[in-house]
């Protein structure tokens, strides 16, 4: 067996600038990698496999076990694995896609195996159902392919199409609502609860948010953000009526409305605590950080259109 005695490798985490819990029932999306990454360290130790990591180790492990699963090759010696991460969890940064993605990578490289990206995002996408039950494939493939894309799931394959970016991006501010007390899958099955008992209602919104997204990602390939104000106030206002915002978020983004900015959600959301990070934009972006600065709220610098999973050691 071809295996590298000493592996690392990073995966980024990401947000969605539009298009969440829409995408999960097909409608586009529009993803960027982030600047914030999670490293997965593999060496081989006598027996056992031993994974060191800030959160609980269960994914970790399951995504051990599904890649040997799906590769069907077998880890015959002991592992020492840590996992190293500077993406908050239960933020909509894709923490789980970031760790599901590095793991499937680090085991490619275990294995020998030459790294075929459609195919560990396949990988992590399932490990992913494990998480989150009906996850659209969106998060895993931005933190697989990085940079922008366009994400549309159709059936079980998925359209993705990254975006050039030929303009300079509008700076974006990432102010912290609160770690959200649900899961994604939580909040995923949260709205297909809803969907099922107002169908028609949901149908609508859900389209809604498809177009603002179409809008949006028109918007990004042109360098033209005259729009996005408005874009991002209907996109929240639509996710408010999808039930998936708390009220410690929505008073937030109000604030950010009042002056004059525009103010999202970027993941899954959250009801009962916080509904993890939202994505601030004003003309003026000092506004909004003098407002974080003066409320005390925790504000993630990040770069946007970064490198999706790599090999450290290559
Ligand atoms: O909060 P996150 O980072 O897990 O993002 C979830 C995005 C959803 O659209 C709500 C679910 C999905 O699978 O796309």
């Amino acid at each position: 067996m071809a295996q590298k005695r000493d592996i690392l490798v990073s995966a980024p985490g990401k947000i969605i600038l539009s298009g969440e819990h829409s995408v999960v029932y097909g409608q586009p999306a529009l993803l960027t990698a982030v600047n914030r990454r999670l490293s997965v360290s593999i060496k081989e130790a006598d027996q056992g496999i031993e994974i060191i990591a800030d959160e609980p180790p269960d994914l970790a492990r399951y995504a051990l076990e599904k890649t040997e699963q799906l590769l069907k090759k077998e880890i015959k010696r002991g592992l020492k694995i840590k996992i190293n991460s500077q993406i908050p969890v239960g933020r909509g940064f894709g923490s789980s896609a970031a760790l599901a993605v590095a793991i499937v990578g680090g085991l490619f490289s275990y294995f020998g195996k030459t790294w075929d990206k459609a195919l560990i995002n396949q990988i992590a996408y399932e490990i992913e159902k494990k998480q989150h039950g009906n996850p659209s494939g969106g998060d895993n493939s931005v933190v697989c392919f990085g940079g922008f894309l366009r994400f549309q799931k159709r059936g079980e394959k998925f359209i993705i199409k990254p975006l050039k970016i030929k303009t300079s991006l509008p700076k974006f501010i990432l102010l912290d609502s609160g770690r959200a007390k649900e899961t994604t899958g939580e909040m995923v099955h949260c709205v297909s609860k809803k969907y099922k008992k107002e169908k028609l209602k949901v149908k609508r919104t859900l389209s809604l948010i498809g177009r603002t997204t179409i809008k949006t990602i028109a918007g990004f390939k042109k360098g033209n953000f005259n729009q996005l104000t408005t874009l991002i106030k209907e996109n929240e206002r639509l996710l408010e009526e999808l039930g998936v915002v708390g009220q410690k978020a929505k008073r937030l983004i109000r604030e950010i409305e009042k002056l004059g900015g525009a103010a999202k959600i970027c993941g899954a959301g959250g009801l009962k605590a916080g509904s993890g990070v939202v994505l601030c934009y004003h003309p003026k972006p000092k506004i909004i950080l003098n407002f974080a600065q003066k409320q005390k709220l925790v504000h993630f610098p990040v770069k946007l259109g970064t490198e999706g999973v790599k090999n450290e050691k290559n």
